[in-house]
């Protein structure tokens, strides 16, 4: 038997076989993280294309269900993919009696799928509710400034009321991916069943440890164990161990809004630090008994009407006006004298001068020229 070594040129060629698998190896990795970053490029580029042509999407009905007295109603992209979007952004979702926004509800990296949930009140929300699966639905590309986007070492706490829930499930599917060191969601709701996603949040609850679930309810059923009764200041200043690094996100009605942020503040949380996104000015104080009046010489009472926008409805002198909710500017005016009270901060530019009727409740007579006239 031949005990000899093999020739030295038999090994050299052995290791440079490796040495070339392993550069292929090398090659595709690097090839493949490249692919990775440049569909990120091409998305970030085409979604910024489309929203500089304003354009619009596209969408149908691809599921739909009723939860709670609300509606969830899955979208996908009639044509091309769905563009990307920060957790707790918004469509602008027209329907046959008018346009309404709804935060998206879940939020994936790569969007295959919209969700929005509907609570179907009044003529445009209870007509897009009701659109079967099929439908086709108009909508804006996902805007809104209500973002949510901790360091790593920061305690979360998100707190929603009702329907609320929605940008704030977006947020918890953001945060899930890379988990700050503690999140609390609140929610508060009125019965077991708006608790949308409850099975959900317990499950995950159970098994996240930095994950913190406080269901709510202030009409609970004899069952319900958990949390009841309205949420107070000093329950949410409780939730707050750290002030110097809590951020928190806020989505409910102003009432439920309010009385969290007097308890963030008792907490010691900065305002800076309290991110907060409200349904709309309809819980507003009544205007009372102020004059509205149109530069055209056509006026109203302020009436129990909490904005400008809801006490001219009777004369609909806004051709545009589709959102009421700072969204459109179809119910942009110039104040032409009085003074107004802003209720929401409007997500479109406001100049000097200039009110959005949606917005704004008028603290003395006010005299308003619509810039889209009926
Ligand atoms: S109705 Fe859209 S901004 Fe007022």
């Amino acid at each position: 038997m031949d005990a000899r070594p093999p020739p030295a040129r038999a090994a050299g060629a052995g290791r440079g076989v490796t040495l070339v698998l392993i550069g292929t190896a090398v090659a595709v990795l690097f090839a493949t993280l490249l692919w990775w970053q440049a569909q990120g490029w091409i998305a970030t580029w085409q979604d910024w294309r489309r929203q500089r042509a304003g354009r619009s999407l596209s969408l149908r009905v691809l599921e739909r269900e009723t939860v709670g007295g609300c509606v969830r109603l899955r979208l996908g992209a009639v044509r091309g993919r769905l563009p990307r979007f920060s957790a707790g952004q918004h469509l602008l979702v027209h329907g046959d009696d008018g346009a309404r926004c709804y935060s998206l509800a879940r939020w994936q990296r790569w969007p295959a799928q919209y969700w929005i949930a509907i609570k179907p009140e009044g003529r445009a929300s209870s007509s897009i509710a009701a659109m079967p699966v099929g439908a086709r639905i108009s909508a804006s590309l996902p805007r809104g400034a209500f973002h949510c986007r901790p360091s790593r070492d920061e305690e979360v706490l998100l707190i929603a009321g009702g329907i609320g829930i929605t940008p704030l499930m977006a947020m918890l599917d953001r945060l899930r991916a890379a988990p700050p060191r503690r999140v609390t969601l609140v929610h508060a709701a009125r019965t077991r069943d708006a608790l949308l996603w409850h099975d959900e949040l317990a499950a995950l609850a159970g098994s996240a440890g930095w994950f913190d679930y406080r269901p709510r309810l202030s009409a609970p059923d004899a069952g319900w164990q958990g949390e009841q009764g309205r949420l107070s200041p000093r329950d949410v200043q409780a939730l707050v161990a750290d002030p110097a690094r809590c951020a928190a996100w806020l989505c409910a009605g102003d009432g439920m809004s309010g009385t969290a942020q007097v308890g963030l503040a008792l907490a010691g949380v900065a305002a800076g630090r309290i991110h907060r996104e409200s349904f709309g000015p309809a819980a507003g104080a009544a205007q009372g008994d102020v004059r509205i009046a149109l530069a055209d010489g056509r006026s109203v009472r302020g009436g129990e009407a909490a904005t400008l926008l809801a006490a001219l409805d009777p004369l609909q002198p806004y051709a545009a006006a589709q959102c009421r909710a700072g969204q459109c500017g179809g119910c942009r005016s110039t104040l032409q004298s009085g003074e107004v009270r802003w209720l929401m901060r409007p997500d479109c530019a406001v100049a000097d001068g200039e009110v959005l009727a949606c917005c704004c409740a008028a603290m003395t007579d006010v005299v308003l020229q619509p810039h889209f006239p009926r």
